[in-house]
């Protein structure tokens, strides 16, 4: 079938299998040019089909020779309507294992399920042994909660008494408008700290360890985000921003429990992308607009590989971990440097839609949107008949 973008809202309901292959590639092709990793050896990577989940398996498989199990959502294709694109970056991603000599297997299921977790058990226990690291790297809306069974729907919202009230932009039109978002009840702080917070991580250690399945000096990390003052109200100090905090004590939790193995457990703080989790956080699209103007003008700009590769190679498999005070890898230290926030902030007063185009990568942001689902990428004929009914390799 020909396959074009076709949007609604925050999302593409449709992806381009070739367009999701090239990125995959070019992302292998990024790693290799960096040269090996004295890295991880076999691997869990749970939220392994897109963003930072997927660049992690891409960098541990081609930065350090590893084998990768990669567990996520994703809508397999049925004829005429294509996968979501998760399933065609995996199925890429395994071809390309499998023809480098790689152990690549995939399970494609609810991870916050017992039942996925004891599949994924299963199929360590019987093909790797034991793992040495593990990257927690989901990020979902929703979370149907193994033992009592309730599904916890997570909000973006503020916490406090007053509405968070800002600029945002609708990225598809370029419209830059005022957003007013009512406070959080308790109910929905709690649900957003179930979906995103740390149980369900320290829940996966927990049943790889009882399992005898982690190996001495096993690590293992998950993705937490701070950002700038300028979306703090919605973000960091927000409902997602609970969760984050959940997550990062997490660590500590999981860190005690891993003492005994040698092991260790991080949290590392990443920049903020285009992804399909953060096109639908308000307020965030116009705040990466500017910022990748500004980070790409200083040549500083990176993606979720870049941000990646640099993580294994200079922080986690570098002779030491440097941490900041509160124990969390940084690798949004480009990000954050006081010059980048300075211009974004003074670009934040002057953004409106007339001047957006201008002083924003607008274009930046919808390129790697679209890039999301395959489409818009360098080198692909879309007006190419393609076979959507691709299968992913290692599937189990
Ligand atoms: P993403 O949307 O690209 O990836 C989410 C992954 O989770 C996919 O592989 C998806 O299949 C999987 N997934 C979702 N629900 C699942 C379920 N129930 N069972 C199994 N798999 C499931 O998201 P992204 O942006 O890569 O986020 C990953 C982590 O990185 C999150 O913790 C996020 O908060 C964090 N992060 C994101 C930043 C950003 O700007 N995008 C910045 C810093 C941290
Ligand atoms: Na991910």
């Amino acid at each position: 079938m020909i396959i074009e973008p076709k949007m609604r809202g925050f999302i593409c309901l449709t992806s381009h299998p070739d367009g999701c292959e090239q990125n995959v590639i070019n992302q292998i092709n990024y790693v290799k040019s960096k040269g090996a990793i004295a890295g991880p050896k076999k691997v869990l990577v749970i939220g392994a089909s897109t963003g930072f989940g997927l660049a992690s398996r891409i960098t541990s498989a081609f930065g350090s020779d590893a084998a990768t199990i990669g567990v996520f959502f994703e809508k397999p294709p049925a004829p005429g309507k294509p996968a979501s694109p998760g399933w065609y970056n995996s199925a890429a991603f395994e071809k390309e294992a499998i023809k480098a000599g790689l152990y690549a297997k995939s399970i494609n299921g609810d991870a916050f399920s017992d039942e996925i977790k004891q599949k994924t058990l299963d199929l360590i226990k019987s093909d790797l042994g034991q793992i040495d690291l593990v990257i927690y790297s989901l990020a979902s809306p929703k979370r149907v909660h193994p033992k009592t069974g309730v599904v916890h729907n997570s909000v973006l919202k503020p916490i406090g008494d007053k509405p968070f009230e800002n600029k945002t932009v609708d990225f598809h039109t370029g419209i830059v408008s005022e957003v007013s978002i009512a406070p959080a009840n308790e109910e929905e702080i709690e649900n957003t700290v179930a979906v995103m917070g740390g149980e369900d991580w320290e829940m996966w250690i927990d049943a790889l360890k009882t399992a005898n399945l982690l190996a001495e000096g096993a690590n293992t990390v998950a993705y937490s985000y701070i950002g700038p003052s300028l979306t703090e109200a919605v973000y960091r100090k927000g409902t997602i921003g609970r969760a984050k905090d959940h997550l990062e004590a997490t660590a500590f939790t999981i860190g005690d429990k891993l003492k005994d193995l040698n092991g260790k457990a991080f949290v590392s703080v990443n920049k903020a992308l285009v992804t399909q989790a953060s096109s639908a956080i308000p307020v965030i699209p116009l705040y990466i607009s500017l910022l990748y103007k500004v980070m790409k003008e200083e040549g500083i700009h990176e993606g979720c590989i870049e941000q990646i590769q640099r993580l294994f190679a200079e922080r986690l498999y570098a002779a030491e971990t440097p941490t900041d005070s509160a124990g969390r890898i940084r690798v949004d230290d480009l990000e954050m440097r006081d010059a980048v926030q300075a211009k974004v902030a003074q670009l934040w007063t002057e953004a409106t839609a007339e001047t957006l185009p201008l002083i924003g990568d607008l274009a930046g942001y919808k390129k790697d949107f679209l890039n999301l689902f395959g489409f818009d990428v360098a080198g692909i004929d879309y007006a190419k008949d393609v076979n959507e009914m691709v299968e992913i390799p290692g599937l189990v």
